[in-house]
């Protein structure tokens, strides 16, 4: 995952590209997606979005645009975050500890109180003396994995997703036990209101809600402790994940086993019917082994990773019901979330490594004016730029031409250029291997000249528009006059038009006074017939 992977999330679009470089993960999460969590390399974590039951742990419950420190949560050493509706958020760190804060109506928080929590507090009570190597969150509920393949829960409890064998609501951790309480738990989901544990030697167990048959044990009835989900025989299952009423297994072979709600296709049967028991999801060749699987408690969207990396993706995606799994071009997971998944939350954090990788386009940036990989220098002004004659060759026509017909004969690699100044030249340079005019906008004029002369017509029009909005009653004549001298006919008539508004003014100034003659005449007849002088 590249930094450049953030562009997939809106929150990020404010983000300093200082900030951006310090960041090593990131979670967007709330309802709408509109909230998000940071944690920088040096461990610090920060917060930004709306203040939503004061799910930014910022400890002032306001709204933010920017980041902004979450005290508490710095120098914790934090590995991942899961979250809920509410939102309510806990984060896990690498000590084994969680912390939580955000929407308590339901004990989300764990603490054994329901007042809102705007600052993260580690949870204490019961988990004490315990590691907690994984964590999940349904909208109102949480789990927890210790490394003695033990499952914890609490928060809301109306359906018997916590597994206490009640239904009442459970205001601190609790072991899940009853069946469980001899097996040992390798990884854990949660839905809507229903959750699911996998145990080491492969079997699903699964609690909760169960109107659409999510929980896959052949009813439609809600289950107040872990029941087996026995028809699952023969297979071993390695990870589970949940949508909002669907569940999804991956086998250690590759294979998709899927149960639950099917209102929007998101089984990926090419049908809408729920069902209550597991059905292998054949027929889909194109995906082959699958590695990797996610859905989220929040939405109806599946995503599989298949063969060779590519990324499968049905059920909800964008409003629309895709039945079947749809390969798509998207290169992650996260990526299909961002696009596609109605909320655009992650499934999980999104880890960006430490050493930055490098692009393509990264490189031809660092490659500008680097004497080192350079094979031509150009001298302006006494002063030496360092190209590559293969860049200037693949992006601009003026030096294909030059170089092909004289340049083999007399293989100089030094090129003294007098027509244009240094910055305005250098800036051009730039340009084609950036992109980006990287110039003040009193240097646009000679760098629309020098585009013009070069034939860079995508170079002019940006330059044409640094000009506009750079127009003022003192300059509009001059601007007038060198529009056309550059033939740029759209700067002509913007520069006429701003005149004909401002003409008392115009007229009398300098640049007006200095119009040669026929630029002049032609100027006032075009006045005369946009009707400036009518008496
Ligand atoms: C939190 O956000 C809500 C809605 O955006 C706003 O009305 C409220 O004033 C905010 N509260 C604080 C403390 O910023
Ligand atoms: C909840 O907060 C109120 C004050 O806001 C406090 O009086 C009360 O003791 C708190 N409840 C619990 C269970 O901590
Ligand atoms: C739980 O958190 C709430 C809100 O911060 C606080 O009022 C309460 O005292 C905490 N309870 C315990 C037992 O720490
Ligand atoms: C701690 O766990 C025990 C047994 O699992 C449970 O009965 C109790 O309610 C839990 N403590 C709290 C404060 O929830
Ligand atoms: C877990 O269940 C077993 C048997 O089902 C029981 O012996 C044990 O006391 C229970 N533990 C807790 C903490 O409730
Ligand atoms: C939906 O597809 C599954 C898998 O092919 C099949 O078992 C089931 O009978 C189908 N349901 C209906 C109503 O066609």
């Amino acid at each position: 995952m590249s930094r450049a992977d953030l562009k997939n999330w809106p929150i990020f679009s404010l983000l300093e590209p200082d900030f951006i470089t310090q960041i090593s993960m990131v979670a967007v999460f709330g309802i709408l997606g509109n909230e998000a969590l940071i944690v920088t390399k040096n461990d610090m974590v920060y917060a930004l979005g709306t203040n939503t039951s004061g799910c930014l742990g910022t400890g002032d419950s306001h709204s933010t645009l920017y980041p902004k420190k979450v005290d508490t949560l710095c120098e914790k050493r934090i590995k991942t975050f899961a979250y809920d509706s509410g939102p309510h958020v806990l984060a896990l760190t690498h000590q084994g500890e969680v912390y939580s804060w955000g929407h308590n109506a339901y004990y989300e928080v764990g603490n054994g109180s329901s007042n809102q929590t705007h600052t993260p507090a580690s949870i204490c009570m019961n988990l004490s003396d315990k590691f907690v190597i994984d964590i999940a969150c349904g909208s109102h509920h949480s789990l927890v994995l210790t490394d003695e393949g033990e499952v914890y829960a609490w928060g809301q409890n109306n359906c018997g997703q916590v597994g206490s064998g009640i239904s009442s609501n459970q205001c601190a951790p609790r072991k899940v036990n009853s069946s469980l309480s001899t097996k040992k738990v390798i990884s854990i989901a949660c839905g809507q209101t229903s959750s699911i544990a996998v145990t080491d030697n492969g079997d699903v167990y699964a609690w909760g809600y169960n109107g659409v048959g999510q929980l896959g044990i052949g009813n439609y009835v809600n289950q107040l402790n872990p029941y087996k989900v026995a028809t699952l025989v023969g297979v071993v299952i390695e990870k589970v994940v949940c949508g909002y009423a669907h569940t999804i297994a991956l086998s250690d072979e590759g294979v998709l086993y899927v149960w639950g709600g099917n209102t929007y296709g998101q089984l990926g049967l090419g049908n809408k019917t729920n069902t209550c028991i597991p059905i292998r999801l054949d027929g889909v060749p194109e995906m082959g082994r699958v590695s990797d699987i996610a859905a989220l408690h929040c939405n109806h969207i599946s995503v599989a990773v298949g063969q060779g990396g590519r990324i499968f993706m049905w059920g909800q995606c964008r409003g629309q019901s895709v039945t079947r799994p749809t390969a798509t071009p998207l290169a992650t997971i996260h990526e299909a979330l961002a696009c596609y998944a109605t909320p655009s939350v992650m499934h999980k954090p999104l880890i960006l490594h430490a050493e930055e990788e490098i692009g393509i386009l990264d490189c031809l940036k660092q490659a500008f004016d680097d004497p080192i990989t350079s094979d031509l220098t150009i001298q302006v002004q006494g002063k030496p730029i360092h190209v590559h004659k293969s860049v200037l060759k693949i992006r601009c026509q003026y030096f294909r031409s030059m170089f092909q017909k004289h340049w083999v004969e007399n293989d100089q690699n030094v090129l003294e250029h007098e027509q244009f100044s240094y910055d305005v030249y250098k800036s051009f340079l730039k340009y084609l291997y950036t992109d980006e005019v990287d110039l003040p906008p009193e240097n646009a004029l000679e760098l629309l000249d020098l585009a013009n002369a070069y034939f860079e017509t995508q170079l002019k029009r940006r330059c044409v528009q640094m000009i506009k909005q750079g127009i003022t009653v003192l300059n509009a004549a001059f601007l007038y006059s060198t529009a056309i001298e550059n033939n740029a006919q759209e700067l002509e008539e913007f520069c006429f038009k701003f005149a004909l508004n401002h003409m008392t003014e115009i007229i009398q100034t300098p640049n007006f006074a200095n119009l040669d003659e026929a630029t002049l005449k032609t100027f006032i007849i075009k006045a005369a017939q946009a009707g400036a002088f009518k008496t």
